[in-house]
């Protein structure tokens, strides 16, 4: 599989129907043309996904949303208009011409415009919307440089479009407005402040309901390495009481630890630092083969609720 800029091979073989993995301000996506359902049906086999988790539509333009969507509510277009291109998806009535199979059978498609030079140059050439999950196999972290792709679906992608490191480092939030009230259905890197803020309203956040959720994706296990990881109230003490055990930790800010297995998400206590850092930091620890991966919960604010909701998945026994 090889991976490069050339943005013409990628135009070329995303018309033919083919994998290209493409890079996004949130993370690395695993992209075909999203009104074939060959095309579509072999991105859930290369991460194997199962079908009744939906996929992401992604366009350059408000002009192709509308073309794959039948009603644009009051506040969707605001969100649109403020925070497109960038880690937003909106959950919108679909069109005809969107495949049951992009839906897993429901009348709503998410769709987005992502942030990012070389996808949207793409997109722009294009006369279909890309669908695209992360480009991670089924529940593992997603990725965020084009070598993660690369280890891990390699052999399953045509190519991949190296865009460099992702800027934001965690999926879009997802929202949908289709009622009054404005829904959640996933944490990410639109901070929740921002859209109320927008909007002039409170959202309702609806990210932890597993039984029949609107979001599928949003299953308890999720985000996770292959190493077991847990969440502690307190990294020193733990790693204190448990100095016999190979651990590895996942630390955030100012912090007095001193071990060669330990990374820091961000020393100075940044939020929007620690969620770029966050999967490459985990997928190295993961590398690292310890017997367990330990992390405490980062303040939950900005950024740091989609990070702790992501700690929380990853977390989470099956
Ligand atoms: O930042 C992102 O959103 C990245 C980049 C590549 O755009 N994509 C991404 O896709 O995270 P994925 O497939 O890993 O996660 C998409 C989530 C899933 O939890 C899925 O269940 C939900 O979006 N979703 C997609 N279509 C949906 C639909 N029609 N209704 C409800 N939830 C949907
Ligand atoms: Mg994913």
């Amino acid at each position: 599989m090889p991976i490069g800029v050339d943005i013409e091979l990628a135009i070329q073989l995303l018309r033919e129907g083919k994998l290209v993995a493409i890079p996004t301000e949130t993370v690395y996506g695993l992209a075909a043309n999203g009104l074939d359902e060959n095309a579509v049906t072999s991105i859930y086999k290369a991460k194997n996904r199962p079908f009744f988790d939906p996929l992401i539509l992604h366009c350059a333009t408000i002009q192709m949303v509308e073309r794959i969507t039948s009603r644009i509510t009051e506040d969707a277009r605001k969100l649109a208009e403020t925070f497109w291109p960038g880690p937003l998806t909106l959950l919108l009535p679909k069109a005809n011409e969107v495949p049951y199979l992009v839906t897993s059978g429901s009348y709503f498609v998410a769709v987005r415009i992502p942030k990012h030079p070389l996808t949207l140059s793409i997109l722009k050439e294009l006369d279909f919307p890309l669908a695209a999950p992360s480009a991670n196999p089924f529940k593992y972290i997603s990725p965020t440089k084009a070598i993660h792709v690369a280890q891990q679906l390699g052999n399953q992608v045509d190519y991949i479009l190296d865009g460099g490191e992702c800027s934001v480092g965690i999926e879009s939030t997802i929202v949908d407005c289709n009622q009054e009230q404005p829904i959640i259905l996933r944490l990410g890197g639109l901070k929740i402040d921002d859209i109320e803020m927008c909007l002039g309203k409170k959202v309702l956040l609806q990210t932890q309901e597993n039984s029949n959720p609107k979001a599928p994706g949003q299953m308890d296990k999720h985000y996770a390495p292959i190493t077991p990881i847990y969440l502690v109230d307190n990294i020193e003490t733990y790693l204190k009481e448990n100095y016999n055990l190979n651990i590895g930790a996942l630390t955030f800010g100012a912090t007095k630890i001193d071990s060669p297995n330990t990374i820091n998400l961000s020393a100075s206590g940044n939020l929007d630092e620690a969620a770029r850092q966050l999967f490459s930091s985990l997928r190295k620890l993961d590398d690292q083969k310890y017997n367990r991966i330990i992390v405490q919960l980062l303040p939950n604010e900005g950024l740091g609720i989609a990070i702790n909701d992501r700690l929380k998945r990853a977390a989470a026994k099956e």
